[in-house]
């Protein structure tokens, strides 16, 4: 017998079928058992009166993957007006397991990070299935519009890449055989390479964001629907193509999406489309937002997000839709190619997209002459030798360009009206997670708790050690006198932040040197400085003259000077400025995880 699927059922009223797919759950009522079944299609139900079919279900848990042989019959209870009577059940494969997150529930009540440590199995919700089944179609409507309408031509970028294509620090490195790669932030420079090919070019790409900070709208990594045209009249007409676009996706979600935004409770954003959306200066934005709320952020390079959530309660209360456009922003706060206004330099023909509160897309015109292009990485300080193949093209003919990146999971989740972007994304990466796992690497945070894995490692590895209890040591040479070791068997252990990376390392030195900056910046490929106190205690939960030489506990590459070892023992504060150990270095440097060099000067 052929396989049924659950959304057919209803045309085969009358039939023998047969439905095959995973048991979601079974309730008993008396005599009578219901088992409903999940398909690709949706659910189908079952209900069993023989005693050995309904012997078949014991023990089974959601999961478990069944065939239904049995006859459709009109229902009132089944919720799609249709259920098997009398079935034959066969178990293909039991589960026996209790599945570690009720997903097979209407709705989960779960908190979000519970959800996503049970990732693979929470995305068998109905409704988190519903969410990126409106993504596929969200990205299959951009790809139409982009194919049929705009009539431009899909590429591919690569994604590991020479230099930074936006600029500032967020970027992740990779290591490249033995070189250093980057990965993209966007296909920017690639998208403006193909128009010099095609003209009109769109593609859905990844991005990878060393984004440090943990927020609701920000992920590591994620996708961007990019756009890029060349031979406008006016820059506007990106914004033309823009507006059309997201109203012909919002409108494809409507007539082919309908049961999942039922599923999701029926909230989605609204872009009429006789409704022009909004396009304010940025200028008159920050005006804007003043006058509404009395707060004056004028003299700011950008917008708050709480005036970008505010500036979209405007366009909604006034024009009735979700999306506005702002325009004509500040040099500053764009990208290198963004192309200076021409009579006023100061600003860029560059707009922001925000929808429901938060902004979807970036984008606009381009500088298009090799020697503006130049002026534009320059004035940036970041070096046109990282761009070769990207320079090439101005040299050759460039016409006026431009287009936009619009963030896929910033879409779905404003238009769906989520909370949060890793709603929205299948498996989050961001500073605690990898792929949606939680980062295995163990970070300890405060004195105490440091010292205390200090001192069960020393145990674990069978390391002798003294630990000691003392009276404060604000300087070196208070520790030396207060402990009663030399100077040179100490340890200052600094924590430094990379200029560019702002990343923080660990540099241990002994105490009687002076850590030696230029060393540093060879070891570590950046210039660094002194972190600020106020952050080691905020980001580590510890105070200046605590820091212990083990880094590793705070997930920071960590370095030692050579001349530790001359000394036989290493003595320094464990976390506290009240507690050192004092331990062989050569024990300490076992276990320290550090790399090695010379990092001081006498
Ligand atoms: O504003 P962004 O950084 O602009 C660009 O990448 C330009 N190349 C676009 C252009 O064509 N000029 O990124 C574009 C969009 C953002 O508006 C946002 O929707 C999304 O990509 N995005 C992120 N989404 C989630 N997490 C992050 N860390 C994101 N970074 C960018
Ligand atoms: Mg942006």
């Amino acid at each position: 017998m052929e396989r049924t699927l659950a959304r057919e059922l209803p045309n085969q009223i009358g039939n023998q079928v047969l439905i095959r797919g995973w048991l979601n759950n079974i309730r008993a009522f008396g005599k009578l058992t219901f088992v409903i079944l999940r398909d690709r299609t949706g659910f189908a139900q079952a209900v069993i009166q023989n005693k050995e079919e309904a012997a078949k279900l014991s023990g089974l848990q959601p999961g478990s993957i069944l065939t239904i042989r049995g006859q459709a019959i009109a229902s009132q209870e089944a919720h799609i007006g249709v259920e098997i009577a009398d079935p034959r059940i066969d178990v293909e494969h039991p589960i026996r397991e209790v599945p570690p997150i009720e997903y097979y529930k209407p709705e989960i009540h779960s908190d979000l990070e519970f959800v996503l440590d049970h990732r693979p199995i929470s995305l068998r919700n109905r409704q988190l299935a519903a969410v990126f089944r409106i993504q596929a179609e969200l990205a299959h409507a951009y790809r139409l519009y982009m194919h049929d309408q705009v009539k431009a031509v899909e590429y591919f970028s690569p994604n590991i890449i020479g230099a930074s294509s936006e600029g500032g620090a967020e970027f992740f490195n990779v290591d490249y055989f033995g070189y250093t790669a980057t990965l993209a932030q966007s296909s920017q420079l690639y998208k403006q390479i193909m128009v010099g090919v095609n003209e009109r070019v769109f593609s859905l790409a990844p991005f990878f964001r060393a984004e440090p900070s943990q927020t609701s709208r920000h992920l590591s990594e994620g996708k961007q629907l990019e756009f890029e045209m060349g031979f406008f009249k006016h820059w506007h007409e990106i914004l033309d193509i823009q507006e059309g676009c997201i109203k012909f996706m919002v409108e494809y979600l409507h007539r082919h999406s309908k049961a999942e935004i039922d599923m999701l409770g029926g909230q989605i954003i609204s872009a009429p489309s006789q409704v022009p959306f909004p396009r304010l200066t940025f200028q008159k934005a920050q005006q804007l937002y003043f006058e509404r709320t009395g707060i004056d952020e004028r003299s700011e390079p950008d917008l708050s997000p709480a005036a970008e959530r505010e500036l979209c309660a405007w366009a909604k209360e006034k024009h009735g839709t979700d999306l506005l456009f702002i325009i004509d922003w500040k040099t500053e706060k764009r990208p290198f190619y963004a192309y200076p206004m021409d009579n006023n330099p100061e600003l860029t023909n560059t707009f922001d997209l925000l929808c429901a509160g938060t902004e979807i897309t970036s984008g606009g015109q381009r500088r298009h002459t090799h020697a503006s292009m130049l002026e534009g990485i320059r004035l940036k300080d970041m070096d046109p030798a990282d761009f070769p193949d990207y320079l090439s093209i101005f040299k050759f003919g460039m016409p006026p360009h431009g287009g936009f990146g619009m963030g896929l999971e910033r879409l779905t989740m404003t238009l769906l009206k989520l909370k949060n972007i890793r709603e929205a994304s299948l498996f989050p990466s961001d500073p605690k997670r990898i792929a949606g796992n939680r980062l295995k690497a163990h970070i300890f945070f405060g004195g105490e708790n440091i010292r205390n894995e200090i001192i069960r490692i020393l145990h674990q590895h069978k390391i002798q050690f003294e630990h000691m209890t003392h009276e404060g040591t604000p300087t070196s040479q208070d520790s030396a006198r207060i402990r009663g070791t030399r100077m040179e068997e100490g340890i200052k252990a600094l924590i430094l932040r990379g200029k560019s990376s702002k990343k923080n390392y660990q540099i241990n030195i002994p105490s009687h040197l002076k850590l030696d900056m230029k060393a540093v910046q060879e070891a570590v490929g950046e210039k660094c400085e002194f972190e600020d106190p106020a952050i080691i205690q905020e980001r580590f939960g510890l105070i200046i003259g605590g820091v212990p030489p083990f880094g590793r506990l705070l997930n920071i590459d960590t370095y030692f000077d050579e001349q530790i070892q001359s000394e036989e023992r290493a003595v320094f504060n464990c976390g506290l400025i009240t507690e050192s150990i004092l331990m062989k270095s050569k024990d300490l440097f076992a276990v320290a995880e550090a790399k090695l060099g010379r990092f001081a000067k006498s």
